[in-house]
């Protein structure tokens, strides 16, 4: 099978604004397949607005959003998801009283209408998808390091394992591209990396597309192919690492944040 060309993500004049606040204003970029793309930008910059619009999770007021070529503004999250975009949220949303397994089944199962109609349909094969669904699970809760704990209540994980959750939780759709909200806050260091080499080996082993919103400069610059920079809702920047960290615009949009760019 030959890849599709071109950028996985094309982003064109994107808009959204709350009680004439414009959090997103106007902002474009591309993500090219199957890279680690760092999104970055001071406080308030509207990376999680832009994660937001992306996944479907708001609907942009202007702009365009393409997806493999399709437009996908103002869709469903779970039809964005079905189309290969899944993201994670910057506080974690796994569901406390469920177990780890559950949380991970419920993943491959948020298609509405489809699973009730195959339940009816043709229950031996819903059966096999959810053997199937099991295996995907086991899988990915061993390379997350959570093997041991898909009996456990979700609620019962350490503030570093729900992150991890979450993210294994996205991966069981199979998706194109996944978009992460400050995966490492508040995760100890050394599963932080544990959670950059997870990324970094789907992207070899699958090709998965990464687009993850990171504050920490030292990672950005070790670990993304490509970082895209926003302020006040604009992209101000795109480029390598080593391009961004050059880039007098970058340096001046971080000066007097709580996150500056180390020289
Ligand atoms: N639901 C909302 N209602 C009103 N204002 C909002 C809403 N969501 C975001 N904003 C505002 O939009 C702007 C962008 O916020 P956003 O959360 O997208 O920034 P961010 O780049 O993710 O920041 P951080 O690095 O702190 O997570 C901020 O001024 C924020 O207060
Ligand atoms: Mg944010």
């Amino acid at each position: 099978m030959t890849a599709p060309a071109g950028p996985i993500l094309e982003v064109r004049g994107a808009v959204k604004a709350f009680d004439g606040l414009l959090a997103v204003a106007g902002a474009s970029f591309d993500v090219e397949r199957g890279s680690i793309t760092a999104l970055i930008g001071p406080n308030g910059a509207g990376k999680t607005t832009m994660f937001d619009l992306l996944s479907g999770f708001g609907r942009p007021d202007a702009g365009t959003i393409r997806l493999a070529g399709r437009d996908i503004a103002g869709m469903a999250p779970y039809r964005i998801a079905n189309l290969g975009l899944v993201r994670t949220f910057q506080l974690t949303r796994v569901l406390a009283g469920m177990s780890v397994m559950d949380n991970m089944l419920l993943a491959a199962r948020n298609q509405p209408g489809e699973h009730l109609a195959a339940l009816i349909l043709s229950p031996g094969r819903s059966r096999a998808a959810e053997a199937a669904a099991r295996e995907s699970a086991i899988g990915l809760l061993a390379t997350f390091g959570l093997a041991a704990k898909a009996g456990d209540y979700a609620g019962a994980l350490s503030g570093g394992q729900r992150k991890l959750l979450e993210i294994a939780r996205a991966l069981m759709t199979g998706p194109s591209i996944v978009l992460l909200d400050e995966p490492m806050a508040g995760v100890n260091p050394t599963l932080g990396r544990d959670i950059l080499d997870h990324i970094a080996a789907l992207r070899s082993a699958r090709g998965t597309t990464f687009l993850f919103v990171e504050h920490d400069m030292d990672v950005v610059m070790t670990r993304a192919d490509k970082v895209i920079v926003m302020a006040q809702g604009r992209v101000i920047a795109t480029g390598t690492p080593a391009g961004i960290r050059a880039d007098p615009a970058v340096v001046e949009a971080y000066l007097g944040t709580p996150h500056a760019v180390a020289p």
